[in-house]
């Protein structure tokens, strides 16, 4: 049976990760040729794994999806085409800016989870992507994230979006 707090996290993770799927392949239909292709799509297999993974939770817990798929397939998509179409530097922006909120996201899920015992494996899957969350901003800052053009504003933008679609997709 699964409770009301995993179930919330599954469904948000879900939607994030598929979200985050779909920035990378906007980019990537932008910067398919550029000399960041084989890092994007490098970042873009790892998304592909972690929402495979909360997609097999979605169907395994029998949890109900976000209504809200549909409108991340084309906001995520557009997300990575704007940023990429900006230049590397505003693509690697949204990376940091994305990554980072998704961080604190997954950091605070592990400490929710951290006494149900048995949600243990849930949580360890939650710690490994925030790793690997963790690599893509680092990615993002060491190809000049911050050099991009107007990024405090930026990558305010981004978090704020990225805020609102978790709390949109916890609930709806
Ligand atoms: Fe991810
Ligand atoms: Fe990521």
């Amino acid at each position: 049976m699964t409770n009301q707090l995993s179930e919330r996290i599954i469904r948000v993770d879900h939607a994030g990760e598929y979200g985050a799927a779909r920035i990378y392949a906007g980019q990537l239909a932008v910067l398919g040729r550029s000399r960041h292709a084989g890092t994007l799509q490098h970042m873009k297999d790892q998304e592909q794994v972690h929402l495979d993974t909360f997609a097999g939770l979605i169907a395994a817990r029998r949890v109900r999806p976000t209504a809200l798929l549909p409108f991340w397939n084309i906001a995520g998509f557009a997300l990575g085409v704007v940023t990429a179409a900006m230049g590397t530097r505003a693509a690697m922006a949204c990376t940091v800016a994305v990554e980072e909120t998704i961080d604190e996201h997954y950091a605070a899920q592990e400490a929710a989870l951290e006494t149900d015992e048995d949600e243990a494996p849930l949580r360890a899957t939650i710690a490994k992507f925030r790793a690997e969350e963790l690599e893509h901003r680092d990615i993002g800052l060491a190809n000049e994230a911050e050099k991009a053009i107007g990024y405090r504003l930026l990558s305010r933008v981004i978090k704020t979006g990225c805020k609102a679609a978790i709390a949109l997709s916890e609930r709806v």
